[in-house]
Order: C-alpha cells, then sequence, then structure tokens
C-alpha cells in the first residue's frame, strides 16, 4: 500500500475536534447531479470517516448545521476561483462551476486539519495561474526519464495501467489545484505514438475521465514526427498532406477522448526532428497542429528548448544559452492563440541557479508558461533535500522590464499568468517526481517540492515557508511546534546549502555526464552540450557579455546593461555571465577562489547539520519516514562531501592559490 501524503485523513491529531459539528451533514445547494461534485462530496465523506469515524449524510434541505455546498452567484469566482466561509454553526463552499468546489473543498480540509477555519473565516481565492500543470517524462515501458521515486503508475510492460493508484494521484494533485496533467515522456516517441493510436485510446478515455472527476485535464505529449512513418512520409507543416493527416488524427483522437486538452509538444530538440527539418519555423509547426485540434477546444503546448547539442568545444562563438531567444523571439505574435510557449526558466537546464530566460520578456505577443522541474535532476536526485520553492519565487519575481507602462505586471509571474497583457492563456507547468514508490516522491521529503509547486502555482505570492509550513502540518498531523520547526529549517535551508556544495556562482553543470548526481567538474567540458565553464589557470566563467557571447544582449534595459557589466551582474550569477579571475575580490572581500573553498566547506558541514537535525525527530514523527530519510541524508552528507573533495581540489590544482584558512585541499 502507499501512502496518500497530505491527504491522510487517518492520522489526524486533536485539533481537528472542534470542527466535528460542520461533519455532521452536507447540502447541496444550486448544482445539479456532477460527477465532480460528487467527489468533493466523497472526499468530505472520506475525511469525516478519517477523522470522526464516520461519513458525513448527505441533506436535501439546508441543515442547522454541517457544511453547504453552494452554487455561487458572485461572477467575478470565475471558473476556478471558491469562497469559503463560516455562518453559526454551517461552513460554507461556494462556488460557480464544479471544479471550483473541488478545489475548495480540498481548501477547506486543510484550513480544518491545519486549525485555520474559524467562525471569522470568508476566504476568496481565485487561482492566479489559468493553467497549473504536470509534466510526467513517463515511458510505456515503465521506466521515467529522470525519475527518482520508482517507476511509473502509469505505465508497465507497453501498456497502460488504470488502478486505484491513478485515482489517488488526480486526488493528490487536485487537492494543490493543478488542473492539468501531461502523462507521458515528451523525449520518447513510442508513448506518443502509441497512445493516440486505437490499440491504447480507450484506456485514454478512461484515464482522462478520472482525472475529469478531479476538474484535472488530461494532455499527452505528441511525437511530430508522427506522419512520417504513415502516409505522408513527412512532418513539413505546409506539406497539405501532413495537415490533412493531423486534421484526420485529431478528429479521431478527440472522437474517443472528447475531454483531453491537447498536446504537449517538443520538436527539433536533443534529435528529435522538427520544422526546422524541413526549412519551416517553429510558429509554422506549432500553428498548423493548433489549426488541427482547434474545432475541439485544445491547446498545443510548444516547448523551446530548442538548441544545437552537437556544439564543439572549440568554438568560442556559439552559445547555447542563447538559443532559445534567437529562436523564438522574431516569431513573437506569429503563433496561434491556442499555442502556449512552455519556456524553462533559464536558458540552459534546470541548473540550481540560473538567470531567469531572456524569453521572458522578449515576447509580448505570445502565450507563455513557465516551466520548472521538480524532479531533482540537477538538484540531488531526491536522495539530497532540496526544497525549491524559495528559488521558484525568485523566479517568479524577476522584473523583466517588458515594457514601460508601471501599471503593468511584467514580472516572470505577471506574464506568465496573462496579467501582464491580459490574456486566458498561460501558467506553471513542473517536471514532475512523482512515482511508484510507497510515499510517490522517494525522499519524503521531496513531496515538499510537489506540494509546494502546486500551491505555488495557483498563488505565487505564498511565502516558502508558509508553504512549507502548511505541507508539514498536513503531512506529520501528529507533529508538535518544534518537530515543525526542525523541518521547516532543514527544508528553508536545502537549497543554498545544496547550491554552496555543488557548482559555484551560477556556473552550473560540472555534474557527472549523463547520470548528473555528483561531481564531475570537467564532466561536460570537452562534450559536445555546449555546457561549460571554461576554468584556467587565471580564472572560470564564460564570457557572456556584449565583448563576450552577447547573451546579456538579449535582455531588456536595465536588466541588460546589470548583466553586462561583472561589477553589477548580481555575484550568485557572476560566472554565469563572465569570465572571472580567480583573485577578483566579491563583496564579501573575499576572492572568488576563497568563496569557492569556503562555500564547499560550508555546505559540506551544513550537510551534516541537516542530518543531525534529522536524527533529532527519531520518535516524533511516523517511523517510516523518519527511517527512509535518515537513510537517504547519510547519502546526502556522503555526496557533500565528494563534491566538497572534488570541486576544491581541482580548483587549487588549476590556479595553485591556497586556502586562506589552511585547511586541507588535496
Ligand atoms: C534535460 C534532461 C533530458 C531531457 C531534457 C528536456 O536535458 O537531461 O533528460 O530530455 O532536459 O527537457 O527535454
Amino acid at each position: 500500500m502507499w501512502t496518500q501524503c497530505w491527504l491522510d485523513y487517518n492520522n489526524e491529531n486533536k485539533n481537528v475536534s472542534s470542527y466535528e459539528d460542520y461533519f455532521t451533514t452536507l447540502f447541496v445547494d444550486g448544482f445539479k447531479k456532477d460527477e465532480v461534485i460528487t467527489t468533493a462530496s466523497d472526499e468530505l465523506s472520506l475525511a469525516s470517516k478519517g477523522m470522526f469515524g464516520r461519513a458525513i449524510d448527505v441533506d436535501i434541505a439546508l441543515p442547522d448545521k454541517g457544511i453547504v455546498i453552494k452554487k455561487s452567484e458572485e461572477r467575478t469566482l470565475g471558473k476556478e476561483g471558491y469562497r469559503i466561509y463560516c455562518e453559526g454553526s454551517r461552513a460554507y463552499i461556494e462556488a460557480l462551476t464544479p471544479e471550483a468546489v473541488i478545489y475548495g473543498t480540498f481548501r477547506f480540509l486543510a484550513l480544518v486539519r491545519t486549525g485555520a477555519l474559524n467562525g471569522d473565516t470568508d476566504i476568496t481565492e481565485i487561482p492566479e495561474n489559468p493553467i497549473r500543470m504536470l509534466d510526467h517524462w513517463d515511458n510505456m515501458d515503465g521506466s521515467i526519464e529522470r525519475g527518482y521515486s520508482g517507476n511509473s503508475f502509469f505505465f508497465e510492460n507497453n501498456d497502460v495501467i488504470i488502478n486505484d493508484r491513478t485515482r489517488d494521484y488526480a486526488r493528490l494533485i487536485a487537492s494543490l489545484g493543478i488542473n492539468a496533467v501531461a502523462i507521458n515522456n515528451v523525449n520518447v516517441k513510442d508513448a506518443a505514438t502509441d497512445l493516440v493510436n486505437p490499440r491504447f485510446i480507450d484506456k485514454v478515455r478512461q484515464m482522462s475521465d478520472i482525472f475529469a472527476c478531479f476538474g484535472v485535464k488530461l494532455f499527452l505529449s505528441l511525437n511530430y514526427a508522427m506522419p512520417i512513418e504513415y502516409e505522408p512520409q513527412s512532418a513539413d507543416p505546409l506539406d497539405e498532406k501532413v495537415i490533412a493527416w493531423w486534421k484526420n488524427k485529431m478528429k479521431e483522437v478527440y472522437a474517443s477522448v472528447p475531454k483531453l486538452g491537447g498536446f504537449l509538444v517538443k520538436a527539433d530538440s536533443e534529435g528529435r526532428p522538427g520544422p526546422f527539418t524541413y526549412g519551416r519555423t517553429q510558429a509554422d509547426g506549432a500553428n498548423m497542429l493548433a489549426e488541427a485540434i482547434r474545432p475541439y477546444g485544445g491547446i498545443i503546448i510548444w516547448r523551446c528548448f530548442v538548441y544545437n547539442c552537437q556544439q564543439d568545444w572549440r568554438d568560442l562563438t556559439t552559445d547555447r544559452a542563447k538559443a532559445g531567444y534567437d529562436y523564438f523571439h522574431s516569431l513573437d505574435g506569429e503563433f496561434d492563440d491556442n499555442v502556449i510557449l512552455q519556456i524553462k526558466n533559464g536558458p540552459m537546464d534546470f541548473q540550481p541557479r540560473e538567470p531567469v530566460s531572456p524569453l521572458f520578456g522578449g515576447m509580448k505577443n505570445t502565450n507563455q508558461m513557465l516551466e520548472v522541474q521538480i524532479a531533482q535532476e540537477y538538484t540531488g536526485h531526491q536522495i539530497d533535500v532540496c526544497y525549491l520553492i524559495p528559488w521558484f519565487k525568485q523566479i517568479l519575481e524577476f522584473e523583466t522590464y517588458m515594457n514601460d507602462d508601471p501599471e503593468s505586471d511584467t514580472t516572470v509571474a505577471g506574464i506568465v499568468s496573462g496579467r501582464a497583457r491580459n490574456v486566458s492563456l498561460g501558467g506553471m507547468v513542473a517536471v514532475t517526481n512523482t512515482g511508484n514508490d510507497e510515499n510517490w516522491t522517494g525522499n519524503d521529503l521531496a513531496a515538499a517540492n510537489l506540494y509546494g509547486f502546486g500551491r505555488l502555482s495557483w498563488n505565487t505570492k505564498l511565502g516558502a515557508e508558509e508553504i512549507a509550513r502548511e505541507w508539514i502540518r498536513l503531512t506529520f498531523s501528529d507533529a508538535d511546534g518544534e518537530t515543525e520547526d526542525i523541518i521547516t529549517r532543514i527544508l528553508m535551508g536545502s537549497w543554498p546549502t545544496y547550491e554552496k556544495y555543488t557548482a559555484p556562482l551560477g556556473i552550473g553543470w560540472m555534474v557527472k555526464p549523463h547520470d548528473h548526481y555528483g561531481p564531475s567538474v570537467d564532466g561536460y567540458e570537452y562534450d559536445r552540450w555546449g555546457t561549460y565553464h571554461r576554468a584556467d589557470w587565471e580564472g572560470i566563467g564564460v564570457e557572456r557579455g556584449p565583448e563576450g557571447t552577447g547573451y546579456s544582449l538579449q535582455y531588456n534595459s536595465p536588466n541588460k546593461e546589470m548583466f553586462g557589466d561583472p561589477k553589477t551582474t548580481p555575484e550568485e550569477l557572476l560566472l554565469f555571465f563572465h569570465k572571472t579571475p580567480y583573485k577578483h575580490i566579491l563583496k564579501s572581500g573575499k576572492t572568488v577562489i576563497q568563496h569557492i573553498y569556503d562555500t564547499h566547506f560550508e555546505g559540506y558541514e551544513e550537510a551534516k547539520k541537516m542530518q543531525a537535525a534529522w536524527d533529532s525527530l527519531e520518535g516524533r514523527i511516523d517511523e517510516r519516514a523518519f527511517k527512509e530519510t535518515r537513510r537517504r541524508f547519510e547519502l546526502q552528507v556522503a555526496n557533500a562531501r565528494e563534491w566538497c573533495d572534488i570541486v576544491n581540489s581541482y580548483f587549487y590544482r588549476k590556479c595553485g592559490i591556497a586556502d586562506e584558512k589552511g585547511r586541507k585541499i588535496y
């Protein structure tokens, strides 16, 4: 059996007893019979059984006490907003649509379980982002690309699995307000081809129906090159035969899966064919599919992860960081209105720290979505603890200076939510971190990233610590205040610590190639992926200012000038933007090389402190979670040690400058 993460109602603490009266009766007011409303009422009953040992009675008239799910008349709530309030002995969940009732119901239960509901409660919450999505990189054979928590729970032995876990997963993500999920790997053509073919289409429909009961739309990753293998023998987006083939395919797919949200596409990327293969633009490719899917209300989510992955390390002018902007920004305004560009947070690839992609703020008339990765590919494989929400908040708050209008919110959050331009398509997506492990996310603490991403994509103003504490209260519901503080401190310190013991000052990479866990300073230096640190005996960093690759020029002013000059570049990104001498003095008064030594020793010490803090929780939290996480902390400390040793001795040997503090570096 698997855990229910933050939705386990069976291990509640005393907090909830004061709410017992609400859980006597449920009255649904104004909504017709509907499968989504049924899901909400089942959830309330399940919670009641877990918390108070009995189901809720469903009443046909307004009860004196109980929960009322009410159809609202308040148009401003939109299709996903809700209002929760208490009146006497009744608690109300009001919304315009059944989907919003689901979100409101889960929120109501979270308020109850964290003791945050009271007689004065009257909250209205409307999601900030239209699309709040999770992308799975699950393959038909059951493996998961960059999966660190077991195998897929969607696929096994080249078949689709539908079981209780499917429903439990839909429930988990709906509780966060997630409203879209792509279940198959965008990198592998097999699943993308199979799932839209007759053999599996019925199972895809069943899956989509299960998700729909929770207000979540199913998406599939699509094989853009698919018609090459069929009669058109081409994927040229302007070829009539290809266009007709896709129209027909979409008709067939939507006849079987009418609730499908649309498709996610990776084309012209890392070996996958795309419109470039035929001398066409990315907009030609995306729009062709968008037209085919338009009659069914579907959308095409088009990834911008397009770059030359066959670079020669001797070529000092090509810069992978520039590729996304170079390929897409001149197409601004050319994408159909049912296309969304899915843009990775940084210009490279999910490193622990990167500047925000200049495509945000570089396209004024294109739907955009922010893509982050909670699968910890470069942030510790869900062995090392790395709570990413503080990092995501910095990305969302980044000011792009997209236009001069002081009224418009041109931060990344403003752009992707559609606020900056008043459009209704956009949002946030995470490459997700779940698998068929008992606890869903491998490391129990990695569930905080899933929880946090969901909550943040609903409301980007929530604080990273606030979210962490909420997750802890719901997950370790018997935890006392001190336990909560200890886990909060571990989570909040974990990303800075991880950054310290891995690659310094924004340079990134230095990981073991392909696997991406553990250090290998030169692992990617002479490889074809365009990921360099350019360290020599004098200094380290890639010169991306105006005199270098010119990457900094892709930003709007004043970011352009700020990143273009080493004096004004934020130091945490210094080596990303500038080749810097080891003896350069940072604001702290330390040289770059001393900073590298110090942060690596500190990172290792901090990892040990986190481990000790976790050990102090023995007997105070669920035993399974305690032991499993303790095992991972042992590995994390060993990893931090290895990084510290290898990075420090690499740079010591490169530059010959000794550690001022005289510590042993080999
Ligand atoms: C990274 C990752 C790949 C993945 C790619 C993507 O490069 O290592 O496994 O294919 O991102 O985002 O598509």
